[in-house]
């Protein structure tokens, strides 16, 4: 192919959804980001929207605020989410962690079915969501199946349907893979574990916002995601949980607090959950952080997911691209499936030496990756910002790295965050 910078602008230029990278501050063109879905970009709507949650709305409105929009914030917000994960709106509500709402989740799931010992998860599931899935089996006395991966790339679902059986209570899967950025065929998987009489439960931190979702159409019980990754709602910000309409009267979450108590404001000592997904609250929701989510899905929203999915698979192609030409020949290897329907946005490329590559990407190159133990240079392509142009030079520079042995002077210690 002969790749050139020149060739990558001009996939820019005719790029249909280009302008949208003109809505994120971008105060320096000649760093290139390719960590989106760790940490997406600040959208100027966000700072905006943030600057008068600050000054007008704590400033000068006060407690008043509550009245005026924020109390009901985790369900305007879920709302709009829902759109983007084909669910209806009262099925999905913002607040708390990720991992906290999974422990919501998997608790209750594991009540709803007393008589079952087993949760069934794989090896290429994220460390929080193992975590927090060993904990509810301690607590709740069930036993953790852990599928494996043949190739530590992907698992496929017939792998998985032999482990879920009549003793499963749920099965919980990250719906792209953390590392390799498998996707899961999220029909087929819940389909098995329904057979079973399973309840399943999607975390959807690196689907959300780089491709569409249809959780209804899969008939999925139960799903987490973030917000900071392709939703560009900020460090910190909460993250949303969604349940099935007709379980979210049969479900309680394990952590009782008054933003999910039925009438609030009675201020009565005996809990009763609110009805449907409000139950799924637990305390005083972040509100500062909150705000920056609301306008950055409404881009995602305005400039159209499928419109989104599709430049992410022509971006992922084009660095696939890239990769066999610049970079195979060089020792490095591909750690994601050549095939994009079950690939996400982000492409894992692997080296012996990756750890020191990475850093010097970060410190010398410019050039903003990370990297995933033991040897996954990550490049995540957030299709509402990332240029061709990012691709391009991302590749270009990494390739310089191997070739000039730049990563030499590196120690191999690694540093407190990859
Ligand atoms: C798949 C997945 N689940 C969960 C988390 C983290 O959850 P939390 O927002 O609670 O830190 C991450 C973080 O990167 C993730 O990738």
């Amino acid at each position: 192919m002969n790749a050139t910078l020149e060739q990558a602008q001009e996939l820019d230029r005719r790029d249909p959804l280009a302008r949208w990278r003109d809505e994120f501050v971008i105060d320096d063109p000649d760093l290139i980001y390719l960590d989106g879905n760790s940490l997406g970009r600040l959208p100027k709507r966000s700072a905006a929207r943030v600057r008068e949650v600050v000054e007008r709305e704590w400033g000068q409105r006060l407690i008043r605020g509550w009245g005026d929009g924020w109390l009901t914030a985790p369900q305007r917000i879920g709302a709009q989410i829902a759109r983007l994960i084909g669910a209806a709106a009262d099925e999905v509500i913002v607040g708390d962690s990720t991992t906290v709402n999974l422990f919501k989740l998997v608790m209750a799931a594991l009540h709803a079915r007393p008589d079952r010992r087993k949760i069934v998860t794989d090896d290429l599931n994220f460390p929080t969501d193992v975590y927090v899935l060993q904990g509810a089996a301690k607590l709740a006395g069930n036993r953790l199946d852990v599928v494996r991966s043949e190739d530590g790339i992907t698992v496929p679902s017939a792998a998985l349907a032999a482990a879920i059986d009549a003793d499963a209570a749920l099965v919980e899967l990250t719906h792209t893979a953390f590392k390799s950025g498998y996707v899961y065929d999220m029909k087929t998987i819940t389909e098995a574990a329904h057979r079973a009489g399973a309840l399943m439960l999607w975390d959807l931190c690196h689907s959300v916002g780089a491709m569409p979702l249809a959780l209804d159409a899969c008939g999925v019980d139960l799903a987490v995601g973030c917000t900071y990754k392709y939703l560009n709602g900020g460090p910190g910000a909460p993250a949303f949980l969604f349940v099935r309409r007709d379980l979210q009267e049969q479900l309680l979450s394990p952590i009782w607090g008054w933003f999910g108590q039925r009438g609030q404001f009675d201020m009565t000592l005996d809990y009763q959950p609110a009805p449907g997904i409000t139950r799924f609250l637990a305390g005083t929701p972040t509100l500062l952080s909150l705000a920056a989510v609301e306008p950055s899905v409404e881009m995602i929203l305005e400039a159209g997911i499928d419109r989104l999915r599709e430049k992410s698979v022509r971006q992922t192609e084009y660095l696939m691209a890239l990769w066999e030409e610049m970079l195979a020949p060089l020792g490095v290897k591909l750690n994601s499936p050549r095939d994009a329907t079950c690939r996400g946005s982000h492409v894992s490329l692997g080296h012996p030496e990756g750890l020191r590559i990475d850093r010097a990407l970060i410190e010398e190159m410019r050039v903003i990756p990370d990297f995933r133990f033991p040897d996954n240079i990550r490049l995540g392509i957030a299709p509402l910002y990332t240029s061709y142009a990012d691709v391009y030079e991302g590749i270009a520079r990494l390739r310089r790295v191997i070739v000039e042995r730049r990563y030499e002077k590196y120690p191999h210690a690694r540093p407190a965050v990859t």
